[in-house]
């Protein structure tokens, strides 16, 4: 497939754009301070904060907030469990099953494994692994990204 081009001043902050990207959908959130704030927090309920599991992260990725910039989460929407698409909570939600407090991220509607806004899989959930992030790369003035 083609790479994908994103015009990241389309998308404010903390909000996010989902791309097609070889036939997949592909996640572009723009996070906020306090955002990257609340993944910190999160760090000890995580199964793998700082994605060392080989897989599904690039090395540019292995870190906290598993991006080359912190602001741009970019992730392949897919569950790592048996592939459904997570639903997308970019605000503090309350529900049984749910860390809590629970500061947003993306819950897995089939089985329950719950993302963090790094895309970090929750630890005791069926999903073996935080969601992939594709291969991306700014553009040399950082208003685009392309992915692929
Ligand atoms: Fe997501 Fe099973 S496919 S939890």
């Amino acid at each position: 497939g083609a790479p994908v081009e994103v015009d990241l001043s389309t998308i404010p902050a903390g909000e996010m754009r989902t791309v097609e990207w070889r036939g997949k959908p592909v996640w572009v959130l723009h996070r906020t301070p306090k955002q990257l704030e609340d993944i910190k927090k999160d760090d000890a309920l995580v199964a793998d904060p700082n994605s060392d599991r080989p897989g599904y992260t690039p090395p540019y990725a292995k870190n906290e907030y598993r991006s080359r910039k912190p602001e741009h989460l970019v992730v392949v929407g897919i569950c790592t469990h048996l592939g459904c698409s997570p639903t997308p909570h970019l605000a503090a939600v309350d529900g049984p099953g749910l860390p809590s407090p629970w500061e947003g991220g993306f819950l897995c509607p089939c089985h329950g494994s719950i993302f963090d806004l790094a895309g970090r899989v929750y630890k005791n959930k069926p999903a073996p692994d935080n969601l992939e992030v594709p291969p991306y790369q700014y553009s040399a003035d950082g208003t685009h990204i392309t992915i692929g």
